[in-house]
């Protein structure tokens, strides 16, 4: 019983743990053999791994690095099957910004005044 528990506990932990390669840290889903052959010969795969991007900016990234990076041409469907990778694996994160500093902590606000006199 108390190991049938565990288990169902652990299940959630087991499934959920994305599948990454450990040489390039590249998630393993459709295209990532695309990501890992196209991305990692002027930088690191870490460069790609840190980002995250909707699918518009990640193209931005790749015409930027093509116009200025040197970055050779991608066949359409290798193009595609790049984009949807990064945009699915790596996509916008929330925004991890802490909370604004209430008025009332904020420096010439009457509390902080009144804590001064
Ligand atoms: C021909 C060389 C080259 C290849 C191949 C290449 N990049 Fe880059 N990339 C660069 C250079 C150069 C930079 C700028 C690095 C720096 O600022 O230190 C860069 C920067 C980046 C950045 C950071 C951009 C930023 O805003 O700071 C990301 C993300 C990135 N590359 C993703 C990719 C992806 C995805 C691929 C594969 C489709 C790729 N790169 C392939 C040359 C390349």
């Amino acid at each position: 019983m108390r190991a049938a528990l565990l288990l169902l506990l652990l299940l959630p932990a087991l499934t959920s743990a994305a599948d990454v390669d450990e040489v390039t840290g590249l998630i393993r889903n459709p295209g990532w053999e695309q990501v890992r052959a196209h991305c990692g010969g002027c930088h690191s795969h870490a460069l790609v791994t840190s980002q995250r991007a909707d699918r518009n900016t990640w193209l931005d990234t790749l015409r930027w690095m093509q116009a200025t990076q040197n970055l050779w041409q991608f066949e359409p469907s290798v193009e595609t099957q790049i984009l949807d990778y990064l945009a699915e694996n790596y996509p916008p994160t929330a925004n991890r910004r802490r909370a604004p500093i209430p008025p009332s902590l904020m420096p010439g606000s009457d509390k902080e005044m009144a804590n001064k006199q």
